[in-house]
């Protein structure tokens, strides 16, 4: 080996891109991965201020809820929301306004990484803390109302990506 770690390998062998033209198919995207989702799962949402991180949280939390009306306001200063879906809790975090990654252990990171679905906006800032089972997934703007999509994960997501890239991209 090249010096590249099997987790980096195994990383890079699970990835994959999408064109998000319109909002719809931010919400395709946002569905697919809820069909797909379970508890202990934790969805990382990078990309810059305004990218969709929350559309898309919205997106998964209104597909796994049934509920395709339902408000999902923005953690932007709760820091945390909980969703009570079907198939377990969602807890979504926006830690943009966090000072210290440790600050995240009252918010009850460590009940949401044990008993729900953790779906985290600016990851980033959980330093260390951030686990290493997870899903990836950058959102860049592309143009005027069309993002890229960039999703990578680790071995526990391999086959939940190739059916979603089969799902979610032409060819
Ligand atoms: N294809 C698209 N998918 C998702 N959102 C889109 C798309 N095109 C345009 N938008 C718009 O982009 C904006 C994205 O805002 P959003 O709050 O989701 O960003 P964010 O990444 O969560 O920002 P922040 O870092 O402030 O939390 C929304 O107003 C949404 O309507
Ligand atoms: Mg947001």
């Amino acid at each position: 080996m090249d010096g590249a770690s099997l987790p980096a390998l195994l990383r890079s062998m699970t990835a994959f891109d999408l064109d998000l033209p319109d909002l719809d198919a931010t919400m395709r995207l946002g569905a697919a991965l809820a069909r797909r989702m379970h508890v202990g799962d934790v969805i990382a949402l990078h990309g810059d201020l305004g990218a969709g991180k929350t559309e898309l949280a919205r997106a998964i939390i209104r597909a796994a809820m049934g509920d395709g009306e339902l408000i999902v306001p923005s953690p932007t200063f709760t820091l945390v929301e909980t969703y009570d879906t079907p198939a377990g809790a969602i807890w979504h975090f926006d830690l943009y306004r966090i000072d210290t990654p440790d600050q995240v252990w009252e918010l009850g990171l460590e009940e949401a990484l044990a008993d729900g679905v953790t779906l985290i906006e600016w990851p980033q800032r959980l330093g260390g803390l951030l686990p290493a089972r997870r899903l990836d997934l950058t959102l860049s703007i592309a143009a005027a109302d069309a993002l890229r999509g960039s999703l990578s994960g680790d071995a526990t997501w391999v086959r939940r990506l190739e059916a979603l890239a089969a799902e979610l991209t032409h060819g």
